[in-house]
């Protein structure tokens, strides 16, 4: 592995916390409250913790932090119901004063080891800026809508919606975390994780003064059908006046929701809190009932945002871990500047549903495409076709983009519904 002269590659333990934190308001330019410091490393994933530091004093103090990076362990749902293990790539921070000198780089290659060693067969992430990742191998996988939902807006009916039970509570990693984590290990949309890792939960019900904004304390909304747990939500208000009005804003940045009945019952809650005039929605799937039940959507102003970029770290076990829409038999060339394993020609057979995927050297490839491509493509959201037509992808086969695009639809939408 390559690391710039002067720097190496360490493990980061819990004990290092404070220069963690340190790296991270260098990278991410934000302050938190000494108070506060404690709670945000908690949401960090020490077990798998790495960073980067000075070897060499010609790059600053000996055995400082230069740049830090973890990952969480998720297994992430994919067409056709089943799960891949999936490392979730997390805290990329570079000290500004070592940024542009290859530490990205070392620690991603580092990131593709570890996981691939740990039996990870992909990677996803949520970039701050999307150039970033895609040098990397990472494609577009998700996207998602966001909305600023104007006070009690029309919705559609959906029988036995007004049936449903709705629970609103502060926040309580005890009582709630629970209630969330099992609701995710049976959320079925492609995208998600069925895993909540610990400090990912601690991320979640982070309710520090700094995470508040001078917002109220972090809320949590359940809707049950009997005992069932069928939509859940975190939420925070925070008040606001002009001269004359108040001018609240509800803040929602993570949810879910098993049913159209459900979701209709959640959004009916949170769009009409006394003194709120907007309600912002985070993380709307593409095809999602909210949209669809809005009667006036446009007036909510979606703003389209990418979700999550996937890289794929292991093609068999990828392309077999998921489900198909259609059967296909194509041989693709894959191009991988990273990992190796992965470049080569794949036979994809695709029958009732189910992938075998076996080495093919020497035989024509149909389809030339990139692994970021690839990855873009893996859960649904973006077809072959469409890339191929935006010449990202090569067409050797006439058919060939077209037939394992049909393939490779996925006809729930993908969208990772819990930021990270
Ligand atoms: C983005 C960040 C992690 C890059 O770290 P870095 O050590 O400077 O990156 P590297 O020097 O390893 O660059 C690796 C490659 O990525 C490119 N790159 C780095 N930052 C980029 C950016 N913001 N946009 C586009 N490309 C970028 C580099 O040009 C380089 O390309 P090359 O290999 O073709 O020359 C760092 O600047 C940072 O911490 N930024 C603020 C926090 C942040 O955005 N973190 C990512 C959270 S998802």
């Amino acid at each position: 592995m390559t690391v710039p002269t002067g720097y190496r590659l360490i493990d980061l333990p819990r004990e290092r916390k404070e220069e963690m934190v340190e790296v991270d308001q260098w990278a991410f330019a934000f302050a938190t409250r000494p108070d506060d410091a404690d709670a945000l490393a908690e949401c960090f994933p020490f077990d798998r913790g790495r960073a980067v530091e000075i070897a060499d004093a010609s790059r600053g103090a000996v055995g400082s932090l230069a740049a830090i990076h973890s990952s969480f362990g998720f297994q992430l749902r994919v067409p056709g119901g089943g799960v891949v293990p999936t490392a979730g790539l997390t805290w990329v921070g570079v000290h500004q004063g070592h940024r542009r000198r290859g530490l990205l780089r070392a620690m991603i290659t580092d990131h593709f080891a570890r996981a691939r060693a740990r039996g990870e067969a992909l990677s996803t992430l949520y970039a701050a800026e999307p150039p970033i990742y895609q040098k990397f191998g990472y494609g577009l996988a998700t996207q998602d809508v966001r909305m600023k939902i104007d006070r009690k807006p029309d919705l559609r009916e959906v029988p036995g919606s007004d049936d449903l039970a709705v629970a609103l509570d502060t926040a309580s990693i005890d009582r709630h975390g629970p209630v969330l984590r099992a609701f995710q290990a049976d959320f079925t949309r492609p995208g998600s994780t069925t895993v909540i890792p610990d400090p990912l939960l601690n991320n979640l019900f982070l309710d520090t003064e700094s995470a508040r904004e001078g917002g109220e304390p972090l809320r949590f909304a359940t809707v049950l059908d009997g005992d069932r747990v069928v939509a859940w939500a975190l939420f925070r208000r925070k008040g606001e006046w002009n001269e004359w009005d108040p001018r609240g804003v509800v803040n929602v940045p993570a949810w879910g929701a098993h049913s159209a009945a459900a979701t209709r019952r959640l959004w009916s809650v949170l769009t009409d809190f006394d003194l709120m005039i907007s309600t912002h929605a985070w993380l709307v799937a593409l095809d999602d009932p909210l949209r669809h039940l809005l009667l006036h959507e446009r007036g909510q102003k979606p703003d389209l945002r990418d979700n999550t970029w996937l890289r794929i770290l292991d093609v068999k076990s990828t392309l077999e871990g998921r489900g198909y829409e259609a059967d296909c038999d194509v041989t693709v060339e894959v191009t991988d500047a990273i990992i190796p394993e992965n470049a080569g020609n794949w036979r994809v057979l695709i029958s009732g549903g189910e992938a075998t995927v076996t080495p093919a050297e020497g035989v024509k490839a149909d389809l030339l495409i990139g692994i970021q491509e690839l990855g873009a493509a893996y859960l649904g959201d973006t077809s072959i076709e469409a890339l191929t037509r935006a010449t990202l992808v090569t067409e050797h086969t006439p058919g060939a983009a077209h037939s394992l695009g049909r393939a490779m639809a996925s006809s729930i939408s993908p969208v990772c519904n819990i930021g990270f």
